[in-house]
């Protein structure tokens, strides 16, 4: 058969001893028309194929070019060289598919990060994609293997949507009316009604509504899909399409569902760290040698693989909202005017804020709740803790997980399972309560305490990786005026 090959990671496990077999990948370099080093993507080591000189004709030799695709049969045998313990002696040698040096854009060289966003459908063809994507692969599995071995149902929910479900009008319309010329109704407004689905429609900003329809019949589902958000946010954390886990479970209040994340969080994290070590050693250093160009203050005081094991071993710090704008007001750099945004009870904590929190002040992750429902969404459950004499409005039942280095990785909350509570607070933020009917029959029926929070996929990612751009963890990244791919 074509196809029975053995895969590099699977040989380089093998003591060499003469063993025959064939392996087929991608040439990385090729040194004196002798030395050939091949990866198939299943490892970041390569496997080195020697040639026996004379033994292959010059014609062949020369196709042998930077991404060639080849197939070799040979033997492993021990290596004489430094640097492998294998080497595999080619007996037959194919070109599968030729590459030209000249136009090939990757050279076996470094390249920035910046240029290989540019060739993204190349760049898992380097060392670092190639361990950033096979960590990315086994954080996604590691998520359903968590949630299915508590008895979770995974729920899919829908893509396209007519709710909000966030409030907050960041959402890509769908539609099939022509831009040209839409139906119009008498009052110039277009008239969705000749839409394709008979309304006005969106991409789901979060699959949660629906979350909690699934969670309040099976007890505890959650979701893992992507979602999609038009914020004009061009930063390291933000993407337009990105993926969500968004678990949701009944009778579970704030306290509950702050334990089930950061159980989730170090989950994962333990996952990579058994299944993935070889490659979060070359991530670490790969970012070791990023930070040595950085000014001394502006490294991490710890590693890659020490700051997931710090993670690991320590609790989250968990605080509420009030004492974390207290411990900023406290703060040496608020009192030297250090933070470009005001502090005072009722904001919603600029990033600075976030990183002073969990780099500067607990330097672990954090999580923050009770957040002032002025600033959260219609969903989340109402505390009655108004303090007028502090100038402190009501809190809602939210949690926030801030991770060093990312900032806000985790958002979710008890959600208002109180009809009459919940109608109220709709109206107030005018979340059109007609539309929700759904929503509000959980609330009708049965109404249970639930709650639940969203792990945002590539910013968990990026923690593991220790990459510092988001666009650097997803394949083929859509952010504002980018959707190349
Ligand atoms: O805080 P968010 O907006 O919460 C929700 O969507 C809730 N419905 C979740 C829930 O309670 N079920 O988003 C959740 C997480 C954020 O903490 C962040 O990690 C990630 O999703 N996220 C983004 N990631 C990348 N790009 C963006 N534009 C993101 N917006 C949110
Ligand atoms: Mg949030």
């Amino acid at each position: 058969m074509f196809n029975k090959r053995t895969k590099i990671k699977e040989l380089l496990a093998q003591e060499p001893a003469g063993q025959e077999v064939t392996v087929m990948g991608w040439v990385r370099t090729f040194r004196n028309n002798q030395f050939m080093a091949i990866n198939d993507g299943s490892t970041n080591n390569n496997l080195q194929v020697v040639l026996e000189l004379g033994k292959f004709d010059d014609d062949t030799l020369k196709r042998i070019t930077t991404s060639a695709s080849v197939k070799v049969k040979g033997k492993a045998v021990p290596s004489l060289g430094k640097g492998q313990k294998m080497d595999l002696t080619a007996e037959t040698l194919e070109i599968l598919g030729d590459s030209d040096a000249e136009k090939y854009p990757l050279q076996p060289k470094k390249h920035s990060l910046e240029f290989l966003r540019e060739i993204a459908h190349l760049r898992f063809r380097t060392n670092t994609f190639g361990a950033v994507f096979r960590v990315r692969h086994a954080l996604a599995f590691a998520i359903h293997k968590f949630f299915n071995d508590k008895g979770f149902v995974y729920m899919h929910t829908p893509i396209i949507t007519a709710s909000d479900a966030e409030g907050a009008g960041e959402m890509f319309r769908v539609s099939t009316l022509p831009f040209d010329n839409p139906p119009r109704n008498e009052d110039g407004s277009i008239n969705f009604k000749e839409d394709f689905f008979g309304r006005s429609t969106n991409l789901t900003v979060s699959g949660q509504l629906e979350g909690e329809l699934g969670a309040t019949a099976f007890g505890e589902i959650y979701t893992f899909g992507p979602t999609f958000r038009a914020e004009n946010s061009n930063t390291a954390r933000h993407l337009a399409e990105f993926w969500m886990i968004e678990p949701e479970v009944a009778f579970n209040d704030l306290e509950d569902n702050a334990d089930l994340a950061e159980e989730f969080i170090k989950y994962l994290i333990r996952y990579a760290m058994e299944h993935n070590r070889e490659d979060l050693d070359f991530l670490a250093q790969r970012l070791a040698e990023e930070e040595k160009q950085l000014p001394q203050d502006k490294r991490s005081e710890m590693g890659l693989i020490e700051k997931l094991e710090f993670v690991l071993n320590n609790d989250f710090e968990r605080i509420t909202y009030t004492e974390a704008i207290d411990i900023l007001l406290q703060s040496p750099a608020y009192k030297k005017k250090k933070f470009a945004y005001d502090v005072k009870w009722g904001i919603d904590m600029q990033s600075e804020h976030e990183r002073y929190l969990v780099e500067k002040h607990f330097k672990k992750p954090v999580i923050v709740t009770n957040y002032p429902a002025a600033i959260k969404a219609f969903y989340m459950r109402m505390n009655d803790d108004a303090n007028p004499e502090l100038g402190h409005g009501p809190t809602v039942a939210a949690m926030d997980i801030l991770a060093p280095g990312i900032g806000e990785i985790v958002g979710g909350s008890q959600r208002e399972e109180r009809l009459d509570r919940l109608e109220e607070r709709m109206k107030e933020m005018h979340v059109p309560v007609e539309e929700l009917w759904w929503y509000l029959d959980t609330r009708r029926f049965g109404t249970v305490p639930h709650s639940g929070f969203g792990l945002g996929f590539e910013r968990m990612v990026q923690f593991v990786t220790g990459m510092g751009n988001i666009r650097d963890v997803i394949a083929f990244p859509r952010t504002p005026g980018s959707a190349e791919f």
